[in-house]
């Protein structure tokens, strides 16, 4: 029998036909990564007088307020769609009254960038624990986080980033009706045009890790799991993007991102608002770790990481490696 024959016997369908060249490869692929949709954290430090590299976040600095407006300068050159800001106060207190300090970190490096970079899409995280003294997200009353107490607070932090040009906030603290709270301090304020993506399906992950060294907001007692997720916990994300939804979220996230692909795939058919996944310190610096023993490809792994995000239904993908992963692109 001649293999024509064997094949027409049998039917076999040759899916190789199609990736026998890049070119055949690159016509019918799926999913495109493109720069445009990956937004690039940063963190800016009020105390910093030069840019200050991160340990647990290879390639990751701190930077002082006055590199702002060159970080939102080189954003805008890379094309990619826009910049996460986090900032690191000063001084702590014990309600995290810095994070609405309109001459805090963010709100100034908000003005640099939006002096230097018009037309740059300017999001600022909106958390308390980065400037509490305690390191949770809200504020503590008898050791448990107060939900209503912490409502206020997270509002006045968003009207200032507003007010200092963040075209999105981006509540992260996870406390039960903060975007309604969030959207009617920015409507009264007059900042109706201000947009909220909420961090609706936080999980309360081991991941974070890297960040919460690179931001010094690690709870300094207990843990988050009294107001982030149960990674367990699939159909609550469901229900928190839902509400988030109708308190007024414009977009909403799904964090971390790879371990969570399922979440975001499930998401995505059920919320019309746009998508963002972020994937998380933990996940970069797993990366960064291998590929330093030379056990994986650094920029292969990464790439790879960030296809399948983009193929689980993610919008936007939040990563620390979004200008490297840009200039990847491009070559
Ligand atoms: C603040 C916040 C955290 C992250 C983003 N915003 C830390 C946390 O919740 O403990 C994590 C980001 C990352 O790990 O890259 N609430």
């Amino acid at each position: 029998m001649t293999l024509e024959s064997r094949e027409r016997a049998h039917a076999i369908r040759r899916t190789r036909r199609f990736r026998r060249t890049p070119a055949l490869r690159s016509l019918v692929r799926e999913t495109r990564l493109d720069p445009r949709s990956f937004v690039q954290p940063v963190f800016i430090d009020a105390r910093a007088t030069s840019e200050t590299p991160i340990p647990t976040l290879p390639g990751q600095s701190r930077w002082p307020i006055d590199a702002a407006a060159g970080l939102a300068v080189r954003a805008a050159k890379a094309g990619i769609g826009g910049l996460l800001l986090f900032g690191l106060p000063d001084d702590k207190d014990d309600r995290g009254a810095a994070a609405a300090d309109p001459l805090g970190p963010v709100p100034r490096a908000l003005r640099a960038m939006r002096a230097a970079a018009p037309g740059t899409v300017l999001i600022a995280d909106v958390c308390l624990c980065e400037y509490t003294t305690h390191g949770h997200c809200g504020v503590l009353r008898a050791g448990e986080v107060d939900n209503d107490e912490t409502l206020p607070l997270l509002s006045q932090a968003a009207v200032a980033y507003a007010e200092a040009g963040a075209d999105v906030v981006a509540p992260s603290d996870m406390m039960d009706g903060r975007v309604a709270a969030i959207r009617e301090a920015l409507d009264a304020t007059g900042r109706r045009d201000t947009a909220i993506l909420s961090y609706a399906a936080k999980f309360a992950s081991s991941f974070y890790g890297p960040f919460r060294a690179a931001a010094d907001c690690a709870p300094q007692s207990g843990d988050r799991t009294g107001y982030q997720m149960d990674p367990a916990n699939r159909r609550e994300a469901l229900l928190e993007g839902a509400i988030d939804v109708v308190e007024g979220a414009d977009a909403i996230m799904v964090k971390p991102a790879g371990p969570y692909l399922d979440v975001i795939a499930a998401v995505r058919v059920r919320a019309d608002v746009p998508l963002a996944a972020y994937q998380v310190s933990g996940e970069y610096a797993a990366l960064h770790a291998a590929a330093e023993h030379g056990w994986l490809d650094l920029r292969g792994a990464a790439l790879e990481s960030l296809v399948a995000i983009a193929r689980a239904g993610a919008d936007i993908t939040i990563t620390y490696f979004a200008l490297e992963a840009a200039a990847w692109l491009r070559e």
